[in-house]
């Protein structure tokens, strides 16, 4: 990687962690009632986010669809298999029982989120469309059906967001 590569790498990698870090201001200043500062760290976050698109963007890594399917299966893979396995046993090893069921529970979600790759990978040419439902504790994504209860953290149907964006 060129001088500029990485450091258009870094500002993408900079401004997702800025955009996602302002959304769980954003939310906390709207529990907190404050409905204007939410809005401003919204719009802040969306315009970070359109620079680390366009960081990408300059970067050629957006490829084709069927290109970046195969992509995000791998990296999926990749972060289950190594990176939150890894997280797990230093967490379980320090005894920390929160990091513990918040890695363990990214590590099946991302596994899941593999197989839906895989899954669109194999119907890439007749695009069929389904719902989702999205656990709002632990992420796991439904395919189709709204289940009774969380498959990876348990949690009860109303915790589910129906994604129709
Ligand atoms: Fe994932
Ligand atoms: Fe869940």
């Amino acid at each position: 990687m060129d001088k500029i590569q990485e450091a258009l790498n870094q500002a993408y990698v900079g401004e997702a962690k800025a955009a996602l870090r302002l959304k769980v201001y954003a939310q906390k200043a709207e529990d907190e009632g404050y409905k204007q500062m939410a809005k401003l760290f919204r719009v802040i976050a969306f315009s970070e986010e359109i620079h680390g698109a366009r960081a990408l963007k300059v970067l050629k890594e957006i490829k084709s669809t069927e290109e970046n399917l195969a992509a995000s299966f791998e990296s999926e893979t990749q972060v289950a298999e190594v990176a939150y396995d890894q997280f797990v046993k230093l967490a379980e090893a320090e005894g920390n029982k929160e990091a513990v069921i918040h890695f363990s529970q990214s590590k099946d979600v991302e596994e899941t989120h593999a197989k839906l790759y895989k899954e669109a990978m194999s119907h890439y040419m007749e695009e069929r469309e389904t719902d989702y439902y999205v656990c709002k504790i632990c992420g796991y994504v439904a395919d189709g059906v709204l289940p009774d209860e969380c498959p990876v953290c348990g949690a009860k149907a109303k915790m589910f967001v129906a994604f129709d964006t």
